[in-house]
């Protein structure tokens, strides 16, 4: 049935000024998309729609995480003192290979969901771990959560534990168990969905680069992976593909940079040729600001990504970032641009309106037209009651800043994708 929400709405239709509508109306229909947003009710074809008024709340789009890795859950805000390839070894792949237990990924897994939802993250593009079984169990959690989500098995066989090993032959059948599963038919339409994920270059033979590569040709799917985030990692990149004019080119040799719809994590070392190549082929950013800091790789050149008309979205890459929140990433954002930006004038720092639509509009677009309340888009919402946030001297968009800045879950009243209302999942945790 249609629906029409009142509420305070705003959006970012372009990236440097919100969309504030007081009192305004957004119409949704039964397939869950936008057909209409307006000031006023007379404007909307309200016919046959229930009305649901929100009152004095705010209605914002939802929020997007481009890069997060949940068999990383458990060691969130844990095991910050080293750099990132020590990090991997020590801390990040041994708790990796404890999801060869599927009664453990099913454990964790939910938790993460869970949180997932209750900060207000609608669609995530996910790293899983090599195995492929609790790979599974995180699509039929997502499925059964109502929530978006692009789910990676991931690949790799080498640099790295034993225990964490697949055969290029293991990964191919792994995945396509995955995408002919019943949870993952593959189906653009369908929520939860498989996405390639080499975890990075250093961790893949080319055998198995090649086979992601022609995974994602095959299928029809999309890629994830990292870039350029650390000077020692691209260091290693040009041993072992020395015939690559820059990282990204790398992975373009292997059909894994843009051949089907990419996102690439962190890129704070990325520049020149290799901002060209992205653009080109319209690869994506995800920039995950607490994790640069965390694992102390750099700031990201986002200002100058953005300048140059690349698509740039957050991630909160837990457990290199240690906030789920994409509302905390955002400040860290808009924070780490400042620093930027005082130690060179050239280019100015973000604004909130830019971080608020990188986070919606921007990031939502990998996942189809997701992120705005245009019509035509699908209704991915938040409802925010920011009453404790002693909202009543404060402009609408002043109230969303103190929300973005000093708000969290308890605010979100609730949350919507693709039209359908999404409660707390009922799992025990
Ligand atoms: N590069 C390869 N794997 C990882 C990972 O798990 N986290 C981060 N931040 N970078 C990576
Ligand atoms: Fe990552």
């Amino acid at each position: 049935m249609k629906k029409i929400y009142r509420a305070h709405i705003l959006f970012t239709r372009e990236r440097t000024r919100f969309e504030v509508l007081e009192n305004g109306y957004v119409a949704v229909d039964a397939d869950g998309r936008v057909t209409g947003v307006a000031a006023d009710l007379a404007s909307l074809d309200a016919e046959d729609a229930e009305v649901v008024d929100f009152g004095d709340r705010l209605l914002i789009p939802a929020m997007n995480d481009l890069h997060v890795h949940a068999p990383q859950y458990r060691n969130q805000g844990i095991a910050m003192d080293m750099e990132l390839l020590p990090w991997l070894q020590n801390y990040t792949l041994p708790e990796e290979m404890k999801y060869a237990d599927t009664a453990y990924a099913e454990r964790m897994y939910r938790r993460f969901v869970r949180d997932l939802w209750r900060v207000g993250t609608m669609r995530t593009c996910t790293f899983a771990s090599v195995h492929t079984e609790s790979t599974r169990v995180l699509m039929r959690l997502f499925q059964e959560a109502g929530m978006g989500a692009l789910v990676g098995k991931v690949g790799m066989n080498r640099n790295c534990p034993e225990g964490l090993v697949e055969s290029v032959e293991e990964m191919v059948r792994g995945y396509e168990s995955l995408i002919n599963s019943q949870f993952t038919i593959h189906n653009s339409q369908s929520l939860v969905r498989p996405i390639i994920t080499p975890r990075f270059i250093p961790s893949c033979s080319p055998e198995m680069l090649r086979a992601c590569g022609e995974l994602a040709a095959k299928y029809q799917l999309p890629v994830q992976s990292h870039l350029s985030e650390n000077k020692a990692e691209i260091a290693l990149v040009q041993k072992l593909e020395p015939e690559s004019t820059c990282y990204g080119d790398a992975y373009d040799r292997y059909g894994l940079f843009g051949q089907t719809p990419t996102v690439m994590a962190h890129c704070v070392f990325t520049e020149g040729e290799e901002i060209a190549l992205m653009k080109r082929r319209g690869v994506m950013v995800a920039h995950c600001p607490t994790s640069n800091l965390n694992v102390t790789t750099g700031i990201a050149p986002i200002r100058q990504f953005l300048d140059e008309g690349l698509r740039v979205g957050f991630g909160s890459d837990i457990s290199g970032g240690h906030d789920l929140s994409i509302f905390r990433v955002m400040v860290y954002a808009i924070q780490m641009s400042k620093l930027h930006y005082q130690r060179d004038h050239a280019r100015s720092f973000l604004t909130l309106s830019e971080a608020f639509w990188m986070a919606t509009k921007s990031a939502g677009s990998f996942f189809g037209r997701v992120g705005s309340f245009e019509p035509g888009y699908e209704f991915d919402a938040l409802v925010i009651d920011d009453r404790e946030l002693n909202h009543d001297h404060y402009s609408l968009l002043e109230r969303l800043e103190r929300f973005i800045y000093l708000g969290d879950d308890r605010q979100i009243e609730r949350r919507f994708c693709r039209g359908k209302e999404i409660g707390e999942p009922e799992w025990r945790c």
